[in-house]
């Protein structure tokens, strides 16, 4: 795109869902704003859906309303393509074809990104043109921003954070109401917290993706999205909340990327949370990211992690910054992540090797000599118990609930002591808990 004799900037969106809505209304909202302040018009010219007859909750009077997802790519009256519609084969050829054609981009995406990131942010360097992504991570928190700018002075060496609000919403619930896990999911499907499928969700993987463009952000290395390890919820047992809460502890989903002696840790699980903690009191859909790093200790960044308007915020943000950018004509001098040029590719710390401080609890059988055989298992693992929490049998059981925590153990040697103990005689192996403990 030539910068220099551009007096307004068409945008196309792709996707009116959700978040394309919101992006429709409040761009409309504020296109005189944005005017008096860029001296730049935007327009948006175009927008592509799949169903173009369906009545949309926002003003599109003379916009052109198609469903070629492609024609955004080409079309002469569109400098600036917005990304909404999901998923990853459609919106990679349709991001890849733009910045092909010397478009700027900005998406939503974390799937994509994550995925395919490599490629696409090469493509827009060796394009001169920005492919901005702040919605993708934490909705309408300005993560991405505070990264790759206000932390620049900063060496960072772990980012942490509660990303995905759909989980944060089941555990808080799990853990204000001792509801089970199946119903509060049900319950999250009806209200519109989770999907019809929340596999994406509930196993981690929305989370996985995030966190795979903040590790890039934080370390400057690629990351191999397959090798990241993600746990999900289901295997979450309600009693536990409890339990957790009287050793001064919340259940979190947590995610997390730090920089160790070994390489880059970088894995998704529900962990517990320290009650002294900010993060143990993020609660519902909220999110949170904690960034920790040489200069400044840490800090913690919150706010909502998704919605329609909230994420929108942020897509509008990234499309201001290009408005801006072309104004002054330095659309190539935008930001693109790069890569470290001695270590491009991540080195990833198997996760069995690993170090973890875990919450163990078994139910075991209230006889003499129990409690005994399992800490003498622990012993011979080298695994020292820091807390213990044993709870007298309930009326009519004959079983007592043992829950500790433990030292620093690496993860494989963590597993095999579980099992060993599973195993003993007197222990109800299928109503056994391990959730590891966030610490930095
Ligand atoms: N929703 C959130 O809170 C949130 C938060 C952060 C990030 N995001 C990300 O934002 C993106 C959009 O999410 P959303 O919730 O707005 O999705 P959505 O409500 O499902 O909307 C998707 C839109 O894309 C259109 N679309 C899908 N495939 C298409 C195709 N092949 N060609 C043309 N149009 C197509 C759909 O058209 P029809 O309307 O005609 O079906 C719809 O308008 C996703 O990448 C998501 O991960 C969403």
């Amino acid at each position: 795109m030539s910068t220099q004799l551009i007096s307004s900037i068409r945008v196309g969106i792709a996707g009116v869902g959700t978040v394309g809505t919101s992006v429709v209304n409040i761009l409309r909202d504020k296109f005189s704003t944005f005017e008096q302040q860029f001296g730049v018009q935007i327009a948006i010219s175009r927008v592509v859906v799949r169903n173009i007859d369906a009545v949309r909750n926002c003003d599109l009077t003379d916009v052109v309303v198609g469903a070629e997802l492609m024609e955004l790519s080409t079309a002469e009256d569109v400098d600036v393509v917005i990304e909404l519609i999901g998923g990853v084969e459609e919106s990679l050829a349709l991001v890849r074809e733009s910045l092909r054609n010397g478009k700027a981009v900005v998406t939503a995406n974390k799937a994509l990104l994550a995925l395919h990131g490599d490629e696409l942010f090469s493509l827009s360097k060796e394009k001169g043109v920005p492919l901005l992504f702040e919605a993708a991570v934490g909705g309408g928190i300005p993560i991405i921003k505070v990264m790759r700018e206000s932390l620049a002075g900063n060496t960072i060496h772990c980012v942490a954070g509660i990303i995905n609000g759909t989980c944060n919403y089941l555990l808080t619930r799990m853990a204000n109401e001792g509801a089970k896990y199946q119903e509060v999911l049900a319950d999250a499907q009806k209200l519109g917290y989770a999907e019809a499928d929340p596999t994406f969700d509930v196993e981690g993987i929305d989370a996985a993706h995030k966190l795979a463009l903040l590790t890039r952000l934080a370390f400057q290395q690629s990351i191999d999205f397959s090798k990241i390890t993600h746990f999900g919820l289901a295997d979450i047992i309600t009693d536990d909340f409890s339990i957790v809460k009287k050793m001064g502890y919340v259940i979190k989903p947590m995610s997390i990327a730090k920089q160790s002696s070994k390489g880059i840790e970088i894995y998704v699980f529900p962990a517990l949370v320290s009650q002294a903690t900010l993060l143990s009191h993020v609660n519902d859909v909220t999110n949170v990211v904690q960034v920790f790093a040489d200069r400044l200790s840490s800090i913690n960044c919150v706010g909502p992690g998704a919605g329609g308007d909230a994420t929108a915020s942020a897509v509008v943000a990234d499309l201001v910054e290009i408005v801006h950018a072309i104004h002054n004509d330095s659309l190539s001098s935008v930001y693109t992540p790069q890569l470290d040029e001695r270590k491009q590719q991540a080195q990833m710390v198997d996760f069995e090797e690993t170090e973890h401080a875990y919450y163990l609890r078994f139910q075991m059988e209230d006889k003499p000599g129990m409690m005994k055989q399992c800490a003498s298992i622990l012993e011979r693992f080298d695994i020292s118990i820091e807390v213990l929490n044993q709870n007298e049998p309930k009326d009519g059981e004959n079983t007592v609930s043992v829950a500790l925590i433990t030292n620093n153990v690496r993860e494989r040697i963590l597993q095999q002591a579980f099992h060993e103990i599973k195993k003993l005689s007197g222990c109800c192996s299928e109503n056994s808990s391990l959730i590891r403990v966030f610490q930095i």
